[in-house]
């Protein structure tokens, strides 16, 4: 692992090994927190790469390395589909992992941006959110990890270049307009609910998990380029409990510098 201003990364040889790496640290994480606090709360992100992740967590040994019952899951961001959409992140978590183990279904906290209001539907999750971490007055919501991916033009959960809700300094969850057709990479241009810099930063944990040359120059862009987070969005997740950890395969960290990879 090798520490660069912006994060501790870790290079994996491929996406297998870098969705394992990925599992573990999720293990980890989960272990730790229920032994020491009886709860572990973690926010889930979408897009494909989470899948073979959150496949393995479904599987022996990590399944019953973990307390489900302890598990509350929320969410980075969701797309404004019905959760039995193919783009929902709800779908792709509760297909490949939620469905497979015993976790209350009282503990998992969909957002609900297939609601024809989605500013209120926000206000709610956000209300949720509070509830459930016990965060008290303007304190944001402090969750044990937030899971995140990274899109081709630097946009982490919902946060796309350029979106007013990178500097939005008091409100946890908000509903954005999504990206413009094709600038995103497969990331569909629909609107969205995406927690805010606030909760990603106030979260005990952020863990990346990039991989494939299509997104190398961009890890290279939020890592080692100028501090611009309305241009690169992933940049605002910043260091501040710890530095966000950053799990990449060898094909997503072919451009960072000597020594970094
Ligand atoms: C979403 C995501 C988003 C995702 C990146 C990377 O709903 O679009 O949560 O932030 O993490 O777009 O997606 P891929 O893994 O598909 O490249």
């Amino acid at each position: 692992m090798s520490e660069v201003r912006r994060g501790f990364v870790v290079t994996l040889a491929d996406p297998a090994e870098a969705a394992q790496a990925a599992a573990d640290r999720f293990v980890h994480l989960a272990r730790s927190a229920c032994d020491a606090m009886g709860v572990f709360r973690v926010a889930l992100s979408g897009g494909s790469t989470p899948r073979a992740m959150l496949a393995l967590l479904a599987e022996e040994p990590n399944r019953s390395a973990i307390d489900w019952g302890r598990v509350q899951v929320f969410w980075a961001d969701e797309r404004a589909v019905r959760p039995s959409d193919p783009e929902s992140n709800y779908r792709l978590a509760y297909g490949t992992l939620l469905s497979k183990v015993s976790i209350p279904e009282s503990h998992v906290f969909r957002m609900p941006a297939d609601q024809a209001d989605l500013d209120e539907a926000a206000r709610q999750y956000e209300e949720t959110l509070r509830e459930e971490t016990g965060a008290a007055g303007g304190d944001p919501p402090v969750l044990d990890l937030v899971l995140l991916g990274l899109g081709e033009d630097g946009h982490t959960a919902s946060l796309f270049p350029g979106s007013a809700a990178i500097a939005e300094a008091h409100r946890a969850v908000l509903a954005v307009d999504g990206p413009s057709a094709g600038t995103a990479g497969a990331s569909p241009p629909v609107r969205r609910m995406t927690l805010t810099p606030l909760v990603l930063n106030a979260a005990r944990e952020r863990v990346f998990l990039v991989t494939g040359t299509a997104k190398a120059a961009m890890i290279h862009n939020v890592l080692e380029g100028p501090y611009q987070p309305d241009v690169w969005p992933a940049q605002i997740v910043e260091a501040h409990r710890s530095l966000p950890l950053w799990i990449l395969d060898e094909d997503a960290a072919r451009e960072l510098d000597d020594g970094k990879r």
